[in-house]
């Protein structure tokens, strides 16, 4: 059930206009809707985002975040005219607040989201979407769609984040060619690169997305929150404190995971020898 309900007991779900949300069976499909803009994020899809995620954090008929876009474009980035122009000639404290609004749904929340996130994306890639994909967690593509840091060619550098994200993604080599030259790259180039995951046919994206999805539903959740989480914050620390970061952050998820995942694992695994860990997850039913 929803934790947002009207006195009717209906889900009262945020968004509706520059972003839609689909929820069936456990995956929430997120779009950036403004298919004419080619999903171009104005201070709309901005503002809208965050209260989606605000949402699904807490909506338990949500677990697992998939974000997209409506039409043939999963973005073109930010918005010239509405996100750049409009603001930056406008009070400098609404645009501050803008540009942080932004920055908080599309990496700080999304880096750090609590459930499992996949970016699908589903045609043109540009500029500030590169922010989303990449704080997504897994990515998968459709093979013909088009990727570019296209920044240069409209005279700014890569800001907000891009340039930290795809640094911190591909090799020297890829993100400086692409930085500097500002020329786009397929699907199957994503892959090769790693901005991707995959890279499949248009007709099979969402059935590749959703069973990944379904791969991840049957993981037990609060050790996936626990894994992004450590994954984020031990990649900045020094080997030593890596390692008792990570020490700590096993006896945590432990003494507070809900359904005791290790032991129902051990149990099945050593006992009852009704799996096997190395080839998929424990029975969280039992
Ligand atoms: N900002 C504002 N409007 C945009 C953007 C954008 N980033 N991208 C597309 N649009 C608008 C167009 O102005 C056009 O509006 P109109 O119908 O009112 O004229 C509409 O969306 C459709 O765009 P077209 O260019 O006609 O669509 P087409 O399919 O031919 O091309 C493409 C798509 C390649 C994505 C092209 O629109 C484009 O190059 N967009 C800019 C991509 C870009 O450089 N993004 C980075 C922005 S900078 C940043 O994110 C930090």
């Amino acid at each position: 059930m929803s934790n947002d309900a009207n006195a009717s007991g209906e889900k009262i779900m945020p968004g509706g206009k520059n972003v839609l949300v689909r929820i069936e069976a456990g995956i929430a499909w997120v779009s950036m809707n403004r298919p004419e803009k080619r999903n171009a994020i104005n201070p709309g899809i901005v503002f809208e985002m965050n209260e989606v995620l605000d949402h699904l954090e807490m909506d338990d008929d949500c677990r697992v975040v998939v974000i997209t876009g409506s039409g043939d474009a999963f973005s073109a980035g930010q918005d010239l005219k509405e996100y750049f122009r409009e603001p930056d000639a406008g009070h400098p404290v609404l645009r501050e607040r803008l540009h942080k609004a932004n920055s908080q749904w599309q990496w700080r929340r999304m880096m750090h989201f609590p459930k499992p996130t996949i970016a699908m994306v589903n045609g043109w890639c540009f500029g500030g979407a590169f922010q989303v994909l990449l704080a997504c967690d897994l990515a998968i593509a459709d093979e013909d769609a088009t990727f570019g840091l296209s920044e240069i060619n409209w005279g700014i550098i890569p800001a907000g984040i891009v340039t930290k994200s795809i640094a911190m993604a591909v090799l020297q080599r890829q993100a400086l060619y692409y930085i500097m030259t500002g020329e786009t790259f397929d699907g199957r180039r994503a892959e090769e690169i790693g901005v991707v995951n995959f890279a499949v046919p248009k007709d099979q994206l969402v059935p590749r997305v959703t069973k990944l999805a379904e791969t991840l539903m049957k993981k037990n959740p609060h050790v996936l929150r626990a894994c992004k989480q450590g994954y984020h914050y031990v990649r900045d620390l020094p080997w030593d404190a890596a390692a008792e970061y990570l020490a700590a952050k096993s006896d945590q998820t432990k003494l507070r995971d809900p359904e005791q995942g290790d032991v129902k694992g051990m149990k099945q695994f050593l006992d009852e020898k009704s799996y096997r860990p190395g080839l998929g997850a424990y029975d969280r039913s039992k």
